[in-house]
């Protein structure tokens, strides 16, 4: 049952309480994709980000067990400062950089003491076919003969959602034990990287000479209102020694998203 922003408001209790209620028919489990995602804006909405990100998660939290049902929350890189060199396990420390980080963190904490059944799975750098995406906009704009400067001190693990729709779904399968996990793509590269290697794939796909070169930039020449970890790539590991499935590589997984993308 997919449930939209019309009909249910996680800021609300009262809405909230229409799951136990069983408006929504009976369920298993609640997936949470709702958030407040716009990670620069936060810097100056932090009662905004905190109502959907923080007391919205414990509010759906508790009406998953009401509902006998368990909360599965996806959460973010966010959560980590970005001074780690090794892709991040679920038990590494956090330390959000800005609002949004410290809003998920608390979703996280919500989470888990609301429900014991509760899991938290983090992801990061996510894109798929629908909506805007950072790859999409980077073929985009190559096409359209825009010459591109883009970020390579910041590295992370992107993450195609056609990829984490299927863990996510093969978690629920293996009925999981609560906590939290990670669920990322299984290649660590910077922005610049992913850039290119999403241009290449759009050129391949397109019959064309897989050529392209962008300029690579530092952070300090592209400055944000919010800071970002320069290092938040995360590690798989946990999830597959429940028994998941990892994820395509990039150019799988950017060949499959290309394919996908309304003409
Ligand atoms: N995008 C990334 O790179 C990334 C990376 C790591 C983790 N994540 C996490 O992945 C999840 C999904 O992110 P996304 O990028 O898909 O976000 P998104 O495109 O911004 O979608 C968020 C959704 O939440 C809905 N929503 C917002 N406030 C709500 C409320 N009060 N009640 C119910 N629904 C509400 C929005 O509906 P409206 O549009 O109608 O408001 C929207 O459909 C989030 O938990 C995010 O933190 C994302």
């Amino acid at each position: 049952v997919g449930v939209g922003h019309d009909e249910l408001d996680v800021t609300d209790p009262e809405s909230v309480a229409n799951i136990p209620a069983g408006r929504f028919g009976g369920i298993d489990w609640c997936v949470n994709c709702a958030a407040y995602t716009v990670v620069d804006k936060a810097e100056t909405e932090e009662e905004a980000a905190m109502a959907v990100n923080g007391y919205g998660v414990g509010y759906l939290a508790g009406a998953a067990r009401l509902a006998g049902a368990r909360l599965l929350h996806i959460s973010t890189d966010f959560v980590f400062d970005g001074s780690a060199t090794e892709p991040y396990e679920p038990d590494a420390p956090t330390n959000p950089l800005g609002v949004y980080g410290r809003s998920k963190l608390a979703g996280e904490k919500a989470a888990l003491a609301n429900d014991p059944g509760a899991v938290v799975v983090r992801t990061a750098w996510l894109y798929g076919p629908q909506g805007k995406s950072f790859p999409r906009t980077m073929i985009q704009a190559h096409a359209a003969g825009k010459s591109l400067r883009v970020v390579a001190d910041q590295v992370g693990t992107p993450t195609c959602t056609l990829d984490l729709a299927v863990v996510l779904a093969n978690v629920i399968e293996a009925n999981i034990a609560p906590g939290t996990y990670h669920a990322a793509g299984p290649e660590t590269m910077s922005w610049h990287e992913f850039a290119e290697r999403a241009i290449k794939v759009g050129l391949t796909e397109a019959g064309k000479p897989a050529e392209v070169s962008i300029e690579p930039i530092g952070t300090e020449d592209w400055p944000t209102p919010a800071v970002r970890p320069k290092f938040s790539a995360l590690s798989f590991r946990r999830l597959a020694e429940a028994g998941i499935a990892p994820m395509r590589s990039v150019d799988e997984s950017l060949t499959d998203f290309v394919r996908r993308l309304p003409a």
